[in-house]
């Protein structure tokens, strides 16, 4: 494979204010992650520790194999919501190492609020399972709550995705023989107690862990009977009397080794096989995407830039060169692994979604995953591209998108929006993770554009009316629009409501695909079927 020749000249001016000004965009981006993952109040944090407790994110660092990464997911779920008093949404989840088997650990944090479940707390447990059940990673449920933060009952209780979408996922994904391990740290009241009760294999901490369906002082105000935590459902009592637990652990640090003991009696996933080649660090420093990532997204960025500084070796087998080049799309490899990539150079047009639909039909046939790289406004528009059939060509594309059985991975570099969205597989088309990079954004179209389609549509209201809208008005109007899209379009408005799988460093996207990939292997890939190309 050839290697991408970078026309990047990283001394000019112009590199410089990229590089600074990303500078800025990662320090923001470094402190609002500090933020969060020291977010619990210090007080909290001693006492959990007082009582002998592990933090939640030291938890995971045990149970996993020493020196292995752990893939963490979604880190600034619920950030600026709800005054920032749920930090990470109250729970870790993520992909680690358990005697050397991939595995998704969910770990409450019982010093945000008792580790109870708000509805950002529940789309990061389902969506962990998701992932769980699309790559067949064992679960490690770490339990340590609360249970349903009550007042936020009616968004979090009775919907298809809500709390009890839990047991459902455990149920189906011990059917399908994907272990689920529950280690119980702490608190498991209510439906809570059904994490460890619907588990395969249940350890529980003594004077620690509870499980109970109604906690001491509902028992006492139901029937009247005085009953302490302990008695009712306290370790001893579940592993001796109630049989609710497997395994009885000292404390923390013994309950993690018997969950990892439990590995070592897994039984092997049978792998899907995968082509691996010599892993190359890539020829061009990853370090030079701050001076290279889209900041202002009316910019054009040559996506062989961004490609050259991810890929093993920067080299790139790319397919129609010359074709469509507002689509870039080639083979590569990640660490080894070899990946398809579709990266956004551009608007979509007629022959670029042709392009991508063909391509995607290469990877799918050669059992190649993909990545898809977005930087993306959308298809292009206007009566001439109309009366070509853009929306049929564009169908083609997302038909491909949506049907494409390999695992797809994306990462928003840039843009995200509109139809384009959909074309480059965002959220709803299912790719294994998704991440953004700090300066990107979603919406639905830019700040400008709705703004200006907004001001028309009443403008025209008003002319249907005989009146006019007045210069500051119009003025006014405009600001408020760009203002609401600037503040939800931005990168962490969508990961603290769960949009993304949380949002990256640049520097580190190629060992996170990496991982994803590596993660995807544990389960054969199903066969990919289209339907009906409109040609
Ligand atoms: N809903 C809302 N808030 C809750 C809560 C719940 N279910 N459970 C705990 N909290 C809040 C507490 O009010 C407290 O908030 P504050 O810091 O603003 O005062 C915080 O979480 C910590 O609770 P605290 O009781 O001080 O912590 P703890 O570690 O001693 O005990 C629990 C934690 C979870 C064991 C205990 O709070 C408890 O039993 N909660 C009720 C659980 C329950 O009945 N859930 C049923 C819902 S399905």
């Amino acid at each position: 494979m050839y290697r991408i020749e970078s026309k990047i000249n990283i001394h000019t001016p112009e590199y410089a204010a990229n590089l600074e000004a990303y500078g800025q965009i990662m320090q923001q981006y470094r402190d609002r992650l500090n933020s969060v993952v020291n977010g619990s109040p210090a007080a909290l944090v001693s006492r959990h520790k007082e009582r002998g407790k592990l933090l939640a994110r030291e938890r995971i660092d045990r149970l996993i194999d020493p020196n292995t990464p752990f893939l963490e997911l979604s880190v600034m779920a619920a950030y600026g919501m709800f005054d920032n008093g749920f930090p990470s949404a109250g729970i870790i989840t993520g992909i680690g190492v358990i005697h050397g088997r991939e595995a998704m650990i969910v770990a409450n944090d019982a010093t945000v609020k008792g580790g109870t479940y708000i509805a950002e707390t529940i789309k990061k447990h389902v969506r962990a399972q998701e992932i769980a059940m699309e790559n067949h990673l064992p679960c490690v449920y770490l339990v340590d709550s609360g249970g349903v933060f009550l007042p936020e009952q009616a968004n979090v209780f009775p919907d298809k995705y809500d709390f009890g979408r839990f047991f459902f996922n455990q149920a189906r994904m011990s059917a399908e023989g994907i272990p689920q391990i529950s280690v119980v740290m702490g608190s498991c009241t209510a439906g809570g107690a059904y994490v460890p009760a619907m588990s395969d294999e249940v350890i529980i901490v003594r004077n620690q862990g509870t499980i109970f369906i109604g906690g001491p002082p509902l028992v006492k105000a139901a029937t009247g009977e005085e009953v302490t935590a302990e008695e009712l459902g306290g370790a001893e009592v579940h592993t001796s009397i109630s049989g609710v637990a497997d395994h009885l652990a000292e404390n923390d640090s013994h309950a993690l080794q018997i969950c990892r003991d439990i590995f070592s009696t897994l039984r092997k996933p049978s792998k899907q096989l995968l082509e691996f080649a010599a892993i190359e660090e890539p020829f061009y420093d990853p370090s030079e995407l701050y001076g290279i990532a889209p900041i202002d997204l009316r910019k054009p960025v040559d996506v062989h830039e961004i490609i050259a500084r991810m890929v093993d070796g920067s080299r790139f087998h790319e397919f129609k060169a010359k074709y469509a080049p507002t689509i870039v799309t080639g083979f590569a490899h990640i660490m080894g692994m070899p990946v398809g990539i579709l990266a956004s150079n551009g608007v979509l047009f007629s022959e670029t979604a042709l392009k991508g639909a063909h391509f995607i039909e290469l990877c799918t046939s050669r059992n190649v995953p993909i990545l898809f790289l977005q930087n993306i406004t959308g298809f292009i528009v206007g009566k001439e591209y109309e009366r070509r059939g853009i929306a049929r060509d564009g169908a083609k594309l997302v038909h491909a998108v949506a049907n494409a059985r390999v695992p797809k991975f994306t990462v928003v570099f840039g843009g995200s929006f509109g139809a384009g969205n959909y074309a480059m597989a965002g959220r709803a088309y299912e790719p294994r993770l998704l991440f953004m990079w700090p300066n990107s954004k979603i919406s639905v179209m830019g700040g400008e554009q709705a703004a200006g389609v907004l001001i028309t549509v009443k403008e025209d209201q008003l002319k249907a009316k005989g009146l006019t809208l007045a210069d500051a008005e119009r003025d006014e109007m405009r600001n408020s629009i760009l203002k609401k899209y600037e503040e939800e379009g931005s990168s962490y408005y969508s990961t603290a409501r769960l949009w993304d799988d949380g949002i990256i460093d640049p520097v580190d996207t190629r060992k996170v695909l990496a991982m994803g990939i590596a993660a995807s292997l544990n389960k054969q890939w199903e066969e990919t079927k289209y339907g009906i190309f409109r040609m």
